[in-house]
């Protein structure tokens, strides 16, 4: 039987565990919970790469805008502690409550982790604050748990290249390393959001991936017109009838700057957010573009 992984769920007990840890690195996974096999391949990620490795659970209210679905994202630390404590291989799993992780209360927290402009563009262009939010959390938890590598997924692509810039910008002695999407057999994305999706939507949802995987292989096959590539993915979206694009958009992959035309050799995302009613998922790909063009 695989051993329970160690319930932590204070600051200073986390941070006294990790003092611990004196011969061996730590890997810290962050997630909100309601954990699922895109979560699992970051776990796996961890054990392979560290001695130690740390689950963090906690929903971060600062992430969401006062519209957004706080309220009704799921919660379920005992199936996640069961579904890790199957999978093996993770020492701890911390889930501090919100008065843990915001002491004085959020409201009265006056010192935040702010990006630039790289939060503004993407999935920050209409979630104001989400970026700080995720920034100032992501920052708690490395100094409390002080890992010597954090894992995340390339789905939410842009908090990745944004947490990696915060890791430069602010000294942490860390490093962080992307895996790869996990998605369905049909391509859709592992997502914690996919199950509020009605058997018609999700026959539907389809169409997310299908659109960033059809902007890879046009920029790898050459097209250099970003605009070209936009409407691709918006016109592959909209076969679908429930679904309504909130964005469709190519972009440099580390400054997250909007291209107008994408250059040889040039490293791009290409990412879309899309409502399927109150349902928004995002998906995205990364793409090198090729040196062969078909277009000026
Ligand atoms: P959450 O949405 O729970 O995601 C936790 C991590 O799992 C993120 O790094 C995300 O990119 C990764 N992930 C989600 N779905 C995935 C998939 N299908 N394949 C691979 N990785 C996947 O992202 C957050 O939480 C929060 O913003 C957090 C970083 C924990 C800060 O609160």
């Amino acid at each position: 039987m695989p051993a329970s992984p160690l319930l932590i769920t204070t600051a200073s007990e986390m941070h006294a565990f990790a003092r611990s840890q004196i011969n061996n690195s730590i890997a810290l996974v962050p997630t909100m919970g309601a954990l699922h096999r895109g979560h699992f391949g970051l776990v796996q990620r961890a054990q392979e790469i560290a001695d130690v490795v740390v689950v963090s659970i906690f929903v971060n209210p600062t992430q969401f805008g006062p519209t957004e679905d706080l309220a009704r994202y799921p919660r379920q630390l005992k199936a996640d502690l069961a579904g890790l404590e199957q999978m093996g291989g993770v020492d701890v799993v911390f889930a501090p409550k919100v008065s843990e992780m915001y002491p004085d209360g959020i409201d009265r927290q006056s010192i935040w982790v702010t990006p630039s402009s790289m939060a503004d563009v993407l999935c920050g262009a209409f979630r104001p604050g989400h970026f700080r939010g995720v920034a100032t959390v992501v920052a708690k938890l490395f100094s409390i748990c002080s890992p010597d590598y954090a894992i995340f997924g390339m789905k939410d692509a842009q908090q990745l290249v944004v947490l990696k810039k915060m890791v430069r910008d602010l000294g942490f002695q860390l490093s962080i390393e992307g895996v790869p999407t996990i998605r369905e057999s049909d391509g859709l994305a592992l997502s914690s959001r996919n199950r509020f999706l009605t058997k018609e939507e999700r026959q539907q949802a389809v169409v997310v991936s299908r659109a960033v995987k059809s902007a890879k292989k046009a920029i790898e096959s050459g097209e250099s017109n970003a605009h070209t590539v936009r409407t691709l993915m918006t016109e592959i979206i909209d076969e679908a009838s429930l679904a309504l694009v909130q964005y469709a958009d190519v972009v440099d992959a580390e400054t997250l700057q909007p291209l107008v035309s994408i250059g040889h050799g040039q490293q791009v995302l290409s990412a879309v957010a899309v409502f399927f009613g109150g349902t928004r998922l995002i998906d995205n790909t990364f793409s090198v573009a090729s040196s062969e063009t078909t277009a000026g």
